[in-house]
């Protein structure tokens, strides 16, 4: 994490992939680059813009105009803001889209938006006529940091998120910072909760880094361009050494498991974003690492309090209005966690800041009662963390 500052010029981050190899370009106003960037990368070609509804209004126009400038005709599809577009019935009217586009396989698809658009839009890409290449254009801080890097598509089933899917990389990610200027508040702590997330699970400088300068980093500028470049650098590096999961990029699963648990007891609904359950589900990764003695309690008490401090919710009692299911349903839904492998558990626990480490040998039996104890509504008030 010793990269200096910058400002202004545009980084270029590349994935490593071979013959598959990609760059992500992260800087203000990047967006009337695209389709100079396109043009460059596949001459001749037309495009489909996979959007949703609310950032068609804040940003389909500029990109329809990139992308004209350059020569490039156009179409558009768009699906309705939020998770539950992550659908069987969304990503069919995303295909039936493209095909009528008469999108072929030298054309591209435009995934334009958030890690639902992302997902959602990549997962298409990766089908029709058996594989269109895509360039993701993340519109949400998550999308920056996380999600449009590293080829995971998919849509979400009634057993979970993100169960039915494809690794399909892009050819290009570009990640205008600019429009992360019309987020709402809320969301772009969610996309934080990844942000951090690089410097909980492997790099402690960056955590220490984001622990004094994570206001500036809320409030733009090249603090929020080098938060993104780092944390694309580190997925970066994480993918390009293990691109299907079968090792180090199940570290990026940091408060996953627990997270995604939460999220899909919430319904997917905006009733807990998924970034605000990674939050979530990292501090109870840390409390947990904690209660088995990996990591001192002060320490974990320390990523919890920043986790807390910027206004993520680290104990149950903080998501507001929700009815929280038992806990069979809670060990129903850990259990079908994409890295559970033959029946046992994976868990991403931790022996320090910027010290992940993936373990099998964590009992269904001690996260029940780890999680039933954070269930039990006499413990809903018990110990939080001070910010
Ligand atoms: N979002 C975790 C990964 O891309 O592996």
């Amino acid at each position: 994490m010793t990269v200096p500052l910058r400002s202004g010029e545009p980084i270029t981050v590349n994935v490593a992939l071979g013959d598959r190899a990609y760059d992500i370009a992260i800087g203000r106003g990047l967006l009337a680059t695209l389709g100079e960037r396109i043009a460059k990368l596949r001459p001749g070609c037309k495009v489909a813009i996979i959007t949703d509804a609310t950032v068609a209004k804040h940003h389909l126009a500029a990109t329809e105009a990139s992308l004209a400038a350059a020569g490039i005709a156009s179409s558009s599809v768009k699906v309705p803001a939020g998770e539950g577009s992550k659908s069987f019935k969304y990503f069919e009217q995303v295909c039936d889209a493209l095909i009528a586009a008469k999108v072929e396989r030298d054309d591209l698809v435009v995934a334009l938006g958030g890690g639902v658009v992302g997902d959602l839009g990549g997962f298409a890409a990766s089908v029709v006529r058996r594989g269109v290449d895509y360039v993701q254009v993340p519109t949400s801080l998550l999308a920056q940091v996380d999600s449009s890097v590293g080829g995971k598509t998919a849509i979400n089933s009634r057993h979970g998120k993100n169960l039915i899917g494809a690794f399909y990389q892009p050819i290009l990610v570009v990640a205008d910072t600019a429009v992360l200027d019309t987020l709402p508040e809320r969301e772009f702590r969610a996309g934080y909760a990844e942000t951090v997330k690089y410097g909980l699970l492997g790099d402690a400088d960056f955590f220490e880094w984001l622990d004094v300068n994570w206001r500036d980093v809320f409030a733009g500028g090249p603090a929020r361009e080098h938060a993104i470049a780092v944390s694309c650098r580190a997925k970066a590096a994480i993918v390009a050494r293990d691109e299907r999961e079968t090792g180090d990029r199940m570290l990026l699963n940091l408060g996953h498991t627990f997270g995604h648990a939460f999220e899909a007891a919430a319904g997917f609904s905006d009733r807990l974003l998924h970034g605000e359950a990674v939050g979530l589900g990292m501090s109870l990764a840390f409390e947990f690492s904690a209660r088995r003695g990996l990591i001192p309690q002060a320490e974990a008490d320390r990523a919890i309090a920043h986790l807390a401090a910027v206004g993520l919710p680290t104990h149950v009692r903080a998501v507001p209005g929700l009815n929280w299911p038992g806990i069979d349903f809670m060990m129903d839904l850990i259990s079908q966690d994409k890295k559970v492998k033959r029946g046992q558990l994976t868990f991403i626990l931790v022996r320090g800041i910027g010290q992940a480490f993936v373990t099998r040998e964590v009992e269904a039996a001690e996260v029940r009662a780890f999680l039933a104890e954070k269930l039990d509504a006499k413990n809903l008030g018990a110990r939080q963390a001070t910010p």
